[in-house]
């Protein structure tokens, strides 16, 4: 027997395993097998296709699952349509009842939802318990409270409907509260596939929810692999797909909803800067890396995976770092006092072995602790890689698992200029005593979350999602709740009528001499007039048929020196928003100076009446006006998690962004699409109405004199379609907007993929754009930023 004295000698520690029996014992309930929740009823337990769920601990079968196929899609997607009017008409103080009802009951059962958690996945049971099951919570009561809201707070907007989700397996039911919080609260009714890894929650919560009184049909969940997942993603029932996953899948899931119409939503993957100045608190940065990197086994999107330590500390860091792997443990997930519990299957364990593997290949120094790991299951031990360059496979690619690799910056430009040099844009994490560093970087990080001297910090108030490759659409937080609403305004809209067919080039009437090239408006990049880089001219002509001029026919190489001269227009995205203001102001003042000129133009090219002419023209002069208003006044928001510290939801622009105007409203179409853009500070490349672009071809002077810095509006005329894929496959290009015919809508959201832009379509939809509630304002305003969440806890 130990003696007491020994024990404070080696201060090792007991197995403190958590009681699983409540578990078991559910488990058992269901030993012949899981269906899916469709409906209120369990349907299609114990068929032959049935797969298993294992237990990633002891590699043993914890249930089986049913194999989503094509008609449980179809049947839920059909309980979530009939359930979707009585659930709207419930009104959201009777939704937000039962949110706070399903709130409790995550809290009642906290302890079994935890354990089978843990079984499932493989995580610790201190975070299952601690972290994920309390974060499931508070994001139904934070919720609740939305419900509640919404009729006053979303006047304007109507729920989207009917909300296919597909989750992944490092978070199965904080994912799934992420997810179906806001979509039920809001007034919508979903459909969620959870992983196949790990399915046992998502059915559990389901199995609670209605014994708390959730009615049938209003939440369905339908188990299966990827296979039931593209079913779900492609049912035409569903208006709205929201993932969470692999950058891979999300890509093939943006290109199978391209031109549905359905909404969608995409967290993916990451491989998140941590950022350590040598003023940092050393000892408390380490600790930050822990929970950076070996939370939940480093199976998390926004991990800490890339380390950036200034050179000058870089070895006491590194120091300091190998021995606090050495006390991390890793061990049975139920044992309450490990560290690090099992990665969720073989294959993710083969996929981390393969990727150090190619680390070491690579010339990298792989470092792992003398770290005990349980046999019989998929454990893998904290692992720091240092030594790699920054072209390195593990710099670059998410590995998903406990694994750190590390390297050094002189300089605070240095630091932003490696931490951004990734196709991802999820999180950052900055270590610095100096605030006023801190808040320096925080801005210049290409990321959808910053966190100050913290890292994987998380909250329901606090909107979370990525930028680039990481996705876009954000989660929680009233930013979070648009993703689940549409306006009121873009609901009902009628198809766009086709503008008849007009004569081709080849019947220019009889008399008419072409003005030559050096008489056609040419294209406007980078403040200047240029020539297009074809050399050829497109004809513009009234519908009558009458050839009314010229214009520049652009092509690829004009979309790419427009997008060039955008990005070097860096200098208005910092410019102050009364800055911006200023300008758009004086835009509006000289676009007022020559109205009667501009209304001519419209109806020399529309056939408008000039009584109609004049009235876009003064609508587009005050459109600029209201932008100019907007431009200071479109602010982002401080949240207030439960923590001693705020989250500024700080509103960024998206970058360069293209916007293909539709061929009706010359003016106004265009002014009403590029202001909110360019008062948010987004440079702009625009192709102007494809049937009458003269309206933006006579902009060039007024764009001259108005004080709008050099490439920050670009306008190349030509076929629209074509420019739009230019601008679609253009990796440079950060954002979207088009709109006119359906298939333009379909081409953009499917030519976006490469480094999915954040593209905004009308579905060949025919806007008022007179109409201020459905073309000015917030609902514009919305899509030309996006929300960066500057996490800073505070105290000491
Ligand atoms: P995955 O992206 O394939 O799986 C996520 C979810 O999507 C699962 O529910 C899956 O069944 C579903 N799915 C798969 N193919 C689909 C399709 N074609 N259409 C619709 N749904 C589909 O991720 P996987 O294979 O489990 O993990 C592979 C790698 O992805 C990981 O090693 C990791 O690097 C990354 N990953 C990133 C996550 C994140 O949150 N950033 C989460 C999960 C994985």
């Amino acid at each position: 027997m130990n003696k007491v004295a020994e024990y404070f000698q080696t201060m090792d520690y007991a197995p403190a395993p958590e009681g699983s029996a409540e578990a078991r014992a559910w488990l058992a309930k269901h030993a012949a097998g899981f269906g899916h929740f469709i409906g209120g009823a369990w349907v299609g337990a114990g068929r032959d296709d049935a797969f298993e769920s294992i237990d990633p601990a002891t590699a043993t079968p914890l249930a089986r699952v049913a194999t989503g196929r094509v008609e449980d899609v179809d049947a839920a997607v059909q309980a979530a349509r009939k359930a979707l009017v009585p659930w709207q008409a419930l009104g959201g103080a009777a939704r937000a009842r039962h949110l706070y009802a399903l709130a409790r009951m995550v809290q009642r059962h906290g302890r079994l939802l935890a354990v089978v958690e843990s079984l499932d996945n493989g995580k610790p049971i201190r975070e299952s318990r601690d972290i994920d099951v309390p974060l499931v919570a508070r994001h139904f009561y934070h919720h609740a409270g939305w419900a509640r809201l919404q009729e006053r707070e979303f006047a304007d907007h109507v729920p989207v409907g009917v909300v296919g989700q597909v989750i992944p397996w490092n978070f199965p039911l904080l994912m799934l509260a992420w997810k179906i919080a806001p979509a039920l609260a809001l007034g919508n009714t979903v459909v969620l596939k959870p992983a196949e890894y790990t399915s046992l929650t998502a059915l559990l919560f389901a199995e609670l929810a209605a014994a708390a009184g959730l009615p049938a049909g209003v939440l369905n969940i339908v188990t299966g692999d990827g296979t039931t997942g593209a079913a779900l993603v492609e049912h035409p029932g569903v208006d709205k797909i929201a993932f969470t996953g692999s950058t891979e899948v999300g890509r093939a899931i943006r290109e199978r909803t391209a031109g549905s119409g359905k909404a969608l939503t995409l967290e993916l993957g990451g491989k998140s800067p941590f950022i350590v100045f040598d003023d940092a608190d050393l000892d408390a940065a380490i600790e930050g890396v822990v929970d950076a990197i070996w939370f939940n086994q480093g199976q998390v999107c926004c991990a800490g995976s890339r380390l950036l330590v200034q050179e000058g500390v870089e070895a006491r860091f590194v120091d300091k770092l190998k021995r606090r792997m050495a006390t991390l443990r890793v061990g049975a997930p139920l044992d309450k006092s490990i560290d690090m519990g099992a990665i969720v299957a073989p294959a993710q364990l083969e996929r981390i072995r393969a990727l150090v593997a190619t680390a070491e290949a690579e010339g990298g120094s792989v470092y792992q602790a003398d770290t005990v790991c349980p046999t019989g299951g998929c454990f893998y031990p904290p692992t720091l890689i240092t030594g790699v360059h920054a072209a390195a496979t593990v710099v670059r690619e998410e590995i998903f698992g406990p694994v750190l690799v590390s390297s050094t910056f002189r300089t605070p430009d240095e630091a932003v200029l490696l931490a951004n040099n990734s196709r991802y844009g999820l999180s950052a994490s900055v270590w610095s005593e100096s605030i006023g560093l801190a808040l320096d970087i925080a801005p210049k990080l290409v990321a959808g979350v910053v966190w100050v001297n913290a890292t994987n910090l998380f909250d329901a108030a606090v909107g979370f999602g990525g930028m680039r490759e990481s996705g876009f659409g954000r989660e929680g937080g009233r930013e979070g709740c648009f993703e689940y609403l549409k306006p009121k305004a873009w609901t009902g809209l009628k198809p766009r009528e086709p503008r008849p067919v007009l004569p081709t080039e080849d019947d220019t009437p009889a008399g008419f001499e072409s003005p030559g090239i050096d008489r056609t408006a040419k294209l406007y990049i980078g403040g200047k007039q240029v020539r297009p880089d074809g050399n050829h001219s497109l004809v513009v002509r009234a519908p009558d048929g009458r050839v009314v001029g010229e214009v520049g026919a652009g092509n690829r190489k004009d979309i790419r020196n427009a997008v060039a001269a955008a990005r070097g227009a860096e200098g208005w995205s910092r410019a102050s928003t009364h800055q911006r203001a200023q300008v758009l102001y004086y835009l509006a003042e000289n676009l007022a100076a020559r109205e009667r000129e501009f209304a001519e133009r419209i109806t020399v090219q529309t056939g408008l009446s000039a009584k109609a002419a004049r009235a876009e023209v003064a609508a587009a002069i005050d459109r600029v006006f209201a932008y100019g208003a907007w431009a200071d006044k479109y602010e982002g928001r401080i949240h207030q998690p439960p923590l001693r510290g705020v989250a500024l939801a700080l509103h960024e622009p998206l970058g360069v962004v293209g916007v293909i105007c539709p061929p009706e409203a010359p003016l106004l179409a265009f002014v009403s699409l590029v202001a909110p853009l360019v008062a948010m500070g987004n440079r702009v490349v625009a192709i102007p109405s494809e049937t009458a672009p003269l309206a933006a071809t006579d902009l060039y002077q007024v764009l001259d004199t108005s004080d709008v810095p050099d490439g920050v509006i670009n306008i190349v005329t030509g076929a629209s379609l074509a420019l739009a894929r230019t601008l679609a496959e253009h990796d440079d290009v950060d954002g979207l907007w088009a709109f006119g015919a359906a298939e333009l809508s379909t081409l953009v959201e499917r030519a976006s993929v490469g480094n999915l832009k954040r593209t905004l379509v009308d579905h060949g939809r025919a806007i008022d754009w007179h109409s201020a509630a459905a073309a000015e304002g917030a609902l514009l305003l919305r899509h030309a930023v996006q929300v960066k969440n500057v996490w800073i806890p505070y105290g000491e």
